[in-house]
C-alpha cells in the first residue's frame, strides 16, 4: 500500500490490490486469491483493506500486486478497476497502458466461452492469460525461479510461458503484472511502451512503473527492456526477451527516489511547490561555469560539431512544459538565430515533420514518463535527430531513451498541477540556449556571463513576487462564482497567459482561455461581456512597442464591461487607471519575465480552487504522469 501511494500521482480514480494466500497459522484462507478494490482515492482502498483485515480476511501472503487507475476504457467503477481476474478467480492481473486489438480478442475469447465483467480492455489479457496457463499445448519454458519447487514450480514456468505467449498477440502499450494462486511465491510482469522497473532486495523483490514505489526498501534496481519479461520470486529476478531467453540484467541505483515529499506545514504540496520556486530556479541553473568562464553543460554529451551544425530546433512537449518552450522559443532564437519550432508531443510525428540528422529535438518533461513525449523523441531519433531531454526525473524512460539530459532541479514534484517543474524548465531552457549560443558562436563568453549574471537574480525576485501575494489572495477569494477567465498576453506573457489559464481549468474547474493578446481583435474580443473577468500579463514599458500595444488591449475591454486583473511590472503606473486590480511583479530584462509574472497566476489558481473547497493536489479527471497516448 505505501508503494501505491507513493505511484498514486499517477492515476487516483480507483484502487485495487491482489494477494496470494499460502498456507499459515492464524487460520486466514491458504492457496487463496483476495482481491480488494475501490472506486476513488487510495485512502478508500485502505478502509476496504483494513475493514477485510478486522474481518480475518486478509490471508498470510508471499506475493500481491496492485495498481491505481487512470481511467482509459471504462468508467472509473469497482469492476473496472484492477486488478482483473480470470473466470475462476485464481489469476489475477493488473496493466498500464492501452491494447490496441481489445476488440477483436474481445470477440474471439466471447465467441469461446468467456464472460466479461469490466468495461476494460485489460479484461481480455487476463482471460488470454489464463487460458494459455491452462492449456496442455502450452509452449515450455524452464528457467531459474529460485525458491519454488516440485508442483509449484512447473506451474511457475507455465506461468511464464503462458505471458510470452500471450504478450506475442498484444497491439499496444502495456505493463502486465500478474499472479496465480497456483504459484503464491512468483509474479510474472511484461512491457511494452510503458515503463516497468525491478527493485532486487534481501529475500524480497518488488515491481513498480517507477522506483519510488520501492526506493524505502532498496536502492538496487533493475532495468527491464522494451518487449522484455521479468519472472520475480523472493529470492530471483529473472529477465528475458519476448522469445522467453535469459538476459543480463543492468542494474542501476535509485537513491534519488528514497526520501518522500512531505507537506512541511504548508497545507497543501502545491502551496509548498510554488513557494519552492527560488530555490528550484536557483538549484536548475547553479554552477554552470567552468574555470575559464565558460557556460559548461556537463550531462550535454553531444559533440560541438553537431550542435554548430543544427539547422533547426524542435520542442517537444505536452501541456505545461509545451507552454515551457514557448517561452524558450523567445530566447534560443533571439540568442541563437536558429530556427525554433514548439510542437505538442502528441501532434508531432502524426504531421510527418521535417527532421533531419541536423535537426536538434528538445524534449520537455517533468515526469521524464509522457508517453506521448517518449513516442515523440523515439520518432525523432528514428529520423537520425539528436534529442537532448530537460527532466526533472533522473532515470525516467525519457532521460534514458535520449542522446543527452539537462536535468531541472527542482525536486519531486507531487502537485497534480505543475508550479515549479515549469519555472525551472525554463530556467533550463534559458541555459541551454546561451550554451547554444556560446558553442555556435552567436553570443560571447562575456555576453553570456552578462545574461546568466541576470538570471541569477530571478530568485531573489520570485521571491519579492511571494512575499507580496495578499492581493492575489484576496482577489481569488472574490472569485468562486465566475464561470469564464480571459487571459491574455503578448511575446514571452502569451505562454504565460496559457499556463495561467490551464491552471485555473485543472484546478479550479472554471472554463479559461489564453490568447495571444494581439489576437483579440480578430474574434475573442466578442466573448467580453459586463464583468468578465479578463487577467492581462503586460510587458516591461521598456520595452514599448509591446507594453503599448497590451495597455490598448486592456482599455479595449475594460470599453466593453470586462474586469481588468493586470499582472504589470513595479512603477508602471500606465496601467491603473485601466485595472480593477493590478499583480506586481519587480523589473527583469524581458525574456525572464515569464519567471516572475506566472506566480501570481499560480497562486491565484490554488487560492481560488481552495476557496471553491477542490482538491488542489489531485485535481478530478487528472494523473500526474500521462503514462497513455
Ligand atoms: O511530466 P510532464 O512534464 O511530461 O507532463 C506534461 C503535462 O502532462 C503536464 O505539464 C500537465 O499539463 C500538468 N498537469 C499541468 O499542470
Amino acid at each position: 500500500m505505501d508503494g501505491l501511494s507513493r505511484l498514486e500521482y499517477r492515476g487516483y480514480d480507483s484502487a485495487g490490490i491482489a494477494i496470494t494466500g499460502v498456507e499459515d497459522s492464524d487460520g486466514g484462507p491458504a492457496g487463496s486469491l483476495t482481491v480488494v478494490k475501490a472506486v476513488g482515492k487510495l485512502t478508500n482502498l485502505r478502509a476496504a483493506l483494513a475493514e477485510l483485515e478486522a474481518a480475518g480476511g486478509v490471508p498470510d501472503s508471499r506475493s500481491a500486486i496492485g495498481h491505481t487507475r487512470w481511467a482509459t476504457h471504462g468508467h472509473p467503477t469497482v469492476e473496472n478497476a484492477h486488478p482483473h481476474v480470470s473466470m475462476d478467480g485464481r489469476l489475477a492481473l493488473v496493466h498500464n497502458g492501452i491494447i490496441e486489438n481489445a476488440d477483436a480478442l474481445r470477440t474471439q475469447l466471447r465467441a469461446e466461452g468467456y464472460e466479461f465483467t469490466s468495461e476494460t480492455d485489460t479484461e481480455v489479457v487476463v482471460h488470454l492469460l489464463d487460458r494459455a496457463f491452462h492449456d496442455p499445448d502450452l509452449i515450455s519454458w524452464e528457467g531459474p525461479l529460485d525458491g519454488l519447487e516440485g508442483g509449484e514450480l512447473a506451474r511457475g514456468w507455465a506461468l511464464v510461458a503462458a505471458m510470452i505467449t500471450v504478450v506475442a498477440r498484444l497491439e499496444g502499450t502495456f505493463t502486465l503484472l500478474a499472479l496465480s494462486q497456483e504459484v503464491p511465491g512468483l509474479i510474472v510482469a511484461a512491457r511494452r511502451s510503458s515503463p516497468l522497473v525491478v527493485g532486487r532486495g534481501e529475500g524480497e523483490n518488488f515491481l513498480g512503473s517507477d522506483a519510488m514505489a520501492f526506493a524505502a526498501h532498496t536502492t538496487d534496481a533493475i532495468e527491464v527492456g522494451q518487449d522484455q519479461i521479468v519472472a520475480v520470486t523472493a529470492d530471483s529476478v529473472t529477465i528475458m526477451d519476448r522469445e522467453g531467453s535469459v538476459l543480463e540484467p543492468h542494474h542501476f541505483n535509485v537513491d534519488f527516489a528514497r526520501d518522500r515529499a512531505t507537506k512541511d506545514g504548508w497545507p497543501t504540496f502545491m502551496e509548498k511547490e510554488i513557494h519552492e520556486q527560488p530555490r528550484a530556479i536557483a538549484d536548475t541553473i547553479a554552477d554552470r561555469l567552468d574555470s575559464e568562464g565558460r557556460l559548461a553543460l556537463d550531462e550535454v554529451r553531444i559533440p560541438e560539431s553537431l550542435l554548430r551544425g543544427a539547422d533547426k530546433m524542435i520542442i517537444v512537449a505536452c501541456g505545461t512544459a509545451a507552454y515551457a518552450g514557448l517561452v524558450a522559443r523567445y530566447a534560443i532564437e533571439h540568442w541563437c538565430r536558429i530556427p525554433v519550432e514548439v510542437e505538442l508531443a502528441h501532434e508531432f510525428r502524426y504531421r510527418d515533420p521535417v527532421v533531419t540528422e541536423k535537426t536538434l529535438v528538445v524534449a520537455i518533461s517533468q515526469s521524464g514518463e509522457t508517453m506521448d513525449t517518449i513516442m515523440a523523441i523515439r520518432h525523432a531519433r528514428e529520423q537520425g535527430a539528436k534529442v537532448i531531454a530537460i527532466v526533472n526525473t533522473p532515470g525516467s524512460t525519457i532521460s534514458r531513451e535520449s542522446d543527452a539530459v539537462l536535468l531541472t532541479h527542482a525536486g519531486p514534484e507531487i502537485a497534480v498541477a505543475s508550479t515549479k517543474a515549469f519555472t525551472a524548465q525554463i530556467a533550463a531552457t534559458y541555459i541551454l540556449g546561451l550554451y547554444l549560443a556560446q558553442v555556435r558562436g552567436n553570443k560571447y563568453v562575456d555576453e553570456v556571463q552578462d545574461y546568466l549574471e541576470k538570471l541569477e537574480k530571478i530568485p531573489e525576485k520570485v521571491q519579492w513576487v511571494l512575499d507580496r501575494a495578499e492581493t492575489v489572495r484576496q482577489t481569488a477569494r472574490t472569485m468562486t462564482d465566475v464561470d469564464s477567465v480571459i487571459y491574455l498576453g503578448r511575446h514571452v506573457g502569451y505562454p504565460v497567459a496559457l499556463e495561467g489559464a490551464l491552471k485555473l481549468k485543472e484546478l479550479c474547474y472554471i472554463h479559461a482561455e489564453g490568447f495571444a493578446a494581439g489576437e483579440l481583435k480578430h474574434g475573442p474580443i466578442a466573448l467580453i461581456d459586463e464583468g468578465q473577468p479578463v487577467i492581462v500579463v503586460v510587458p516591461t514599458p521598456r520595452r514599448p512597442e509591446l507594453h503599448n500595444k497590451v495597455v490598448s488591449n486592456i482599455q479595449e475591454v475594460r470599453a466593453r464591461g470586462a474586469r481588468t486583473i493586470v499582472v504589470a511590472e513595479e512603477g508602471d503606473t500606465s496601467v491603473d487607471e485601466f485595472a480593477d486590480v493590478v499583480f506586481r511583479v519587480p523589473a527583469t530584462p524581458t525574456l525572464y519575465m515569464p519567471l516572475l509574472s506566472v506566480i501570481p497566476l499560480q497562486l491565484f489558481a490554488c487560492e481560488l480552487a481552495a476557496a471553491k473547497g477542490n482538491d488542489v493536489d489531485q485535481p478530478r479527471n487528472l494523473a500526474k504522469s500521462v503514462t497513455v497516448e
